[in-house]
């Protein structure tokens, strides 16, 4: 008897604590509590194992092989709203241990697209300076950038909220913005640079002033670049309706060096500290997927207004030409049409002149 209930008691507590290992299993994948990274255990080649889309047939970034892009000439340019407006509200700024995270208030948004979108987030994505080394998650022509910024916006048509959006198609819309680095400096971009260092461990916040969001971004909004993808991210949903400009903007060396120094990905009680660097994604194969260009001519290959006087002055001295050798040619022809006439008349005379004697 004795032994029986002992049996049964230990099979009821094994039952229970397998139970509870199901369920601790269940919520950590809900609640995604996977520490993942670029590179290390959880890796990107191993992100499909914990986050089934990260292996879909959809995601991004994406390598932009530009002869292979279809031009679609419905693509208006997009249009940022309200992004210059800041209301004097100061801005969230977070190291999420991957990347720099500025929060946006829902009155920004973006329009230019099928539905109306409200911003998010805005992040960055960079790599850890040296020669050939990336940094930008999309590559032009096999071509990496030092740095993409990525702001993020949700359908507020389609959806109550970014986390019922973001699951579901044609929820979310990312601008990516490509950014090289040179001799100046970008005002813009120091509104979040210089506040790095008060964030510099993962999982700390800061506010910051609020700034003009779209000094952010390339002077062009009418050429880019449009596809079907991904977060880049784990989960790695695959909704976003990716627009990514085809005017790259540019920072200065130094800034650059900073973003890709101050933060940590660890947190600051972590023992080691790691630097937060290359977090940016491997490009990912496109499969049946096209990218649509907005724009025929690259900016390069138009022509300056130099150039345009060149070319008319050009077009008028080849008109006035070609006049002169038509007038010539028609005056040659009317001369020997005249000759031909003569001559048959000169022929015709001596017919008659012949067939008389004869
Ligand atoms: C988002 O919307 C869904 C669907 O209406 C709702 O169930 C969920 O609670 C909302 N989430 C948040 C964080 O508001
Ligand atoms: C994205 O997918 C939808 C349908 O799933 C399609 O209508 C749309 O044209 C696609 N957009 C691009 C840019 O490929």
């Amino acid at each position: 008897m004795l032994v029986w209930v002992r049996g049964a008691s230990m099979d009821y507590w094994s039952f229970y604590i397998s139970l509870l290992f199901v369920c601790f299993l269940r919520t950590s994948a809900q609640y995604e509590e996977i520490r993942w990274t670029y590179s290390g255990l959880v890796g990107q080649a191993e992100w499909s194992e914990h986050f089934p889309d990260c292996g879909g047939s959809s995601q991004s970034p994406v390598d932009v092989v530009t002869c292979q892009t279809q031009y679609d000439p419905t693509l208006t340019p997009v249009t940022p709203l309200g992004y210059s407006q800041n209301n004097n509200q100061p801005f969230t700024l977070l190291n999420t241990g991957h990347t720099v995270v500025v929060q946006l208030p829902e009155w920004m948004g973006l329009g230019g697209l099928p539905w109306l979108f409200s911003a998010v987030q805005l992040h960055l994505h960079w790599g850890s300076g040296g020669p050939s080394h990336g940094g930008s998650e999309h590559t032009i022509d096999g071509l990496s950038a030092e740095a993409e910024l990525h702001i993020v916006h949700y359908n507020t048509e389609l959806f109550p909220n970014i986390s019922a959006a973001m699951r579901q198609k044609n929820g979310l819309a990312v601008l990516g913005i490509l950014i090289e680095a040179g001799d100046e400096t970008n005002p813009a971009f120091n509104s979040i640079i210089s506040y790095l260092s008060r964030i510099r461990h993962a999982e700390q916040k800061a506010l910051i002033p609020g700034f003009d969001v779209s000094s952010l971004l390339p002077k062009d909004l009418g050429r880019y670049y449009r596809y079907n993808g991904s977060l880049t991210t784990p989960p790695c949903y695959q909704e976003v309706i990716w627009t990514v400009f085809y005017e790259k903007v540019k920072i200065s060396k130094t800034q650059l060096l900073k973003l890709e120094t101050i933060l940590y990905s660890s947190k600051s009680e972590d023992m080691d500290r790691m630097l937060l660097q290359d977090n940016y994604r491997t490009t990912q194969p496109l499969n049946n997927r096209v990218i649509y260009k907005s724009f025929l001519a690259e900016p390069g290959k138009e022509f300056a207004p130099g150039e345009v006087t060149a070319i008319v002055i050009g077009v008028i001295c080849g008109c006035v030409g070609l006049a002169v050798i038509i007038r010539f040619i028609t005056k040659t022809i009317r001369f020997f049409t005249l000759l031909h006439h003569e001559t048959e008349m000169v022929n015709k005379c001596l017919t008659c002149f012949q067939t008389d004697q004869a």
